[in-house]
């Protein structure tokens, strides 16, 4: 067999298909918040929404039942052909979907639909249970089909969630399939059940899943401290390294417990500490949450600029507060200041709260 040549990955895969774009534009996306077209109530405060979320996500898949999978899929037509400022190329707010599963019944006409209909307002396709790069390909070629017959001059993008236990065996594969990859997705409930975890929860940890501190003087009934421990570690960590790889964006996902504002924060920190750019939202108490957290803090920027301001050139070593820092922790540092950058073009509020930052000597 021989390989592709890497400039073919550019050539569109439809004669009149738009070029494929060489960079993932780093466009805030810190929530994605889903939302169900086919639900009235939901769709009456979407334009409200435009501007206080990152990306807003019209859910098609699992969530929507089958009776309403039609509805759910001419009301997000619908909804992105009436909102001012929603998604494409001058939207506030990105416009995304999840479309049904390639195995099922809807995806061809999900595709076919949303591409003809909003192909220009459309920003990214989220495709969830992705096996494997040959599901990416699949939805590569039929999107630049569709994108040629629309006259689109903009490609759409695609995200894949992480949710079966051979798309996380392959997860390498999938970030590397296409120029049209955006990012991916943990999808703790499905990847649960696919992997027979012997969980019944939507994200989040589990009281089961546990160390216990060593027995104190050897007493094994005595009380000893527990630490529970973060289920979903090893697949965040894969996925992180996977994004960063082909220069794509590693996104937690689903936090079912609305109600538990408290083990979200902690989620989607630790998320946000182990290179994640944002996360889902399913309820908007989420969106506030996924802001605050997926931005870098104060005390962050503060340190930041203080590391690059004391690294002039960026070589050789400095000592701050006892400190070593060199042109690793520079690098570090320069991950967060970049991203506060991208954050403040969107979000006067923390474009004013980074601008009072004052850097100490
Ligand atoms: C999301 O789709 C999940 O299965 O967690
Ligand atoms: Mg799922």
């Amino acid at each position: 067999m021989s390989f592709k040549s890497p400039k073919d990955f550019f050539v569109p895969l439809a004669v009149g298909a738009p070029a494929p774009l060489r960079e993932i534009p780093a466009r805030p996306s810190r929530a994605i918040h889903f939302f169900d077209p086919s639900n009235p109530k939901m769709v009456d405060k979407i334009p409200q929404m435009v501007g206080t979320v990152d990306v807003l996500l019209g859910n098609l898949e699992d969530a929507i039942k089958a009776d309403n999978k039609v509805a759910a899929r001419e009301g997000l037509v619908s909804i992105a052909k009436a909102t001012e400022g929603l998604g494409g190329q001058s939207g506030t707010t990105q416009l995304w979907t999840r479309v049904n599963s390639l195995d099922s019944p809807w995806a061809l006409d999900d595709l076919i639909t949303l591409v003809t209909e909003i192909g220009d307002r459309l920003d990214v396709i989220m495709v969830p249970k992705v096996q494997g790069p040959e599901d990416i390909h699949y939805v590569d070629r039929i999107l630049a089909q569709l994108e040629a017959r629309a006259g689109l001059t903009r490609p759409l993008l695609v995200h894949a969630i992480l949710e079966t236990a051979r798309g996380v065996a392959n997860v390498e594969a999938i970030a590397l399939a296409s120029p049209r990859m955006q990012g991916i997705s943990l999808g703790p409930a499905d990847l649960a059940a696919d992997r027979k975890m012997k969980t019944t929860r939507v994200g989040g940890g589990h009281p089961g899943y546990l160390v216990r501190q060593d027995p104190v003087d050897g007493d094994i009934h005595g009380a000893r401290t527990v630490f529970q421990q973060d289920l979903w570690h090893y697949t965040i960590a894969k996925m992180v390294d996977a994004c960063a790889e082909a220069g794509i964006y590693p996104y937690y996902g689903p936090f079912g417990d609305i109600t538990d504002v408290v083990a979200t924060e902690d989620q989607f920190r630790n998320a946000f500490l182990l290179g994640c750019v944002g996360t889902w939202s399913l309820h908007p108490k989420q969106i506030e949450i996924a802001n605050r957290v997926f931005s870098p803090s104060v005390e962050d920027i503060q340190h930041a600029r203080r590391v690059v301001a004391a690294m002039g050139d960026g070589t050789g070593a400095v000592m701050l507060d006892g400190k070593m820092e060199d042109d690793a922790s520079l690098k570090q540092c320069l991950v967060l200041v970049e991203l506060a950058e991208e954050l403040s073009k969107i979000d006067p509020q923390l474009k004013e709260l980074y601008a009072t930052i004052e850097v100490e000597a």
